[in-house]
């Protein structure tokens, strides 16, 4: 059988990147697949333990946007990393025969140096960042692992460990996982780089609808189109952009119409597009709502998940210290 094991740190609010590169692929992979959906808190504590304060209720609103999004407590297991101490034990252990040079050389978590600017990460935590990633994933003997591309460099980790964990002990308990790359659902932020929290140009999940309009309303367009007497080029305009990922085709091919025909105005065009995509976001938003409002929903269903997660992970610890020769009495 398939299982699929994914995470994401607690590091902040999520936003459409989030949603579309990684949420909406998990609802659809947990009709067919057992799927393991992870807080990696311990991971979040890499780059915040200066400052640990939000990762609590950064976990709370993590959760909140997975179920928003139509992650199905029912079908998968929702849990939080830190109250399964098998991933420390089980990270300790794989460290003990991970080649130093392998996590040297893996690397540098660009986008992680980025967010994690102005810390000091010269710390263990940090160098070990993919060994205790590689716990998470074998603890759950997860075949599948959907995962940016940002995350692929730790997956080839992972896989190399279970080779060397396999040719070391002559025990094949550990499959080798498979990335399930997203695909590049690339939504840009609203100043047109990378949508992150980091830049601040992100449309979070958590956005009351004012907020999206207002963000809409600022977004750049085409920048050679000053009057609306001026044609567009909707190539160029980043809100186009967002029409071909939230609307149908006949609305895009009337947008690129009006755009490039000089008949319709920026502001009536990105006015048009809010429209839309607070369409498309109030479910998800009354969803949150819910659940915001009934915090006890959210410890129940990380209680079940956890406990989910504890049967499974003690098992595999259980064979991992016989195959070990760590005695038990
Ligand atoms: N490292 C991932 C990230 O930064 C989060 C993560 C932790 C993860 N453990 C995982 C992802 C296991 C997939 C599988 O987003
Ligand atoms: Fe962009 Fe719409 Fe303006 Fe064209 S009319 S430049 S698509 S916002």
């Amino acid at each position: 059988m398939n299982r699929v094991l994914s995470g994401m740190r607690p590091t902040g609010p999520l936003h459409l990147g989030h949603w579309l590169g990684a949420l909406e692929n998990w609802a659809t992979l947990q009709k067919s697949h057992e799927c393991f959906f992870m807080v990696a808190d311990l991971h979040a504590l890499m780059g915040e333990y200066e400052n640990p304060s939000a990762i609590e209720k950064n976990s709370i609103e993590m959760v909140m946007d997975w179920l928003a999004c139509g992650v199905d407590p029912e079908k998968s297991a929702i849990f939080i990393q830190s109250q399964i101490p098998e991933h420390a034990e089980l990270g300790l252990i794989l460290g003990m025969m991970t080649p130093l040079g392998w996590l040297e050389r893996n690397p540098t978590y660009k986008e992680q140096l980025r967010e994690i600017e102005g810390r000091d990460l010269t710390t263990f935590g940090f160098l070990g960042y993919p060994v205790l990633q590689a716990a998470d994933i074998l603890l759950y003997k997860a075949n599948k692992v959907p995962v940016g591309e940002d995350q692929l460099a730790h997956l080839e980790l992972t896989r190399e460990i279970v080779r060397r964990f396999k040719h070391l002990y002559k025990k094949d308990v550990f499959p080798e996982p498979e990335s399930l790359l997203t695909k590049e659902a690339r939504i840009l932020g609203i100043d047109r780089r990378k949508m992150s929290k980091s830049y601040g140009n992100a449309i979070n999940l958590s956005d009351t609808e004012e907020v999206v309009r207002k963000k809409v309303q600022s977004m750049i367009t085409d920048p050679a189109r000053i009057k609306v007497s001026d044609p567009g080029h909707p190539e160029d305009c980043n809100v186009f952009s967002y029409y071909k990922i939230f609307s149908d085709e006949a609305t895009v091919s009337a947008v690129h119409d009006w755009c490039a025909g000089a008949k319709k105005g920026c502001t009536d065009c990105k006015k048009n597009f809010a429209d839309i995509l607070a369409e498309k976001l109030r479910p998800i938003r009354e969803r949150r709502e819910k659940f915001a409002k009934d915090p006890g929903s959210i410890r129940t269903i990380l209680k079940k998940g956890n406990a989910r997660a504890a049967e499974v992970a003690k098992n595999t610890m259980r064979e991992v210290k016989e195959i070990l020769h760590l005695y038990s009495v």
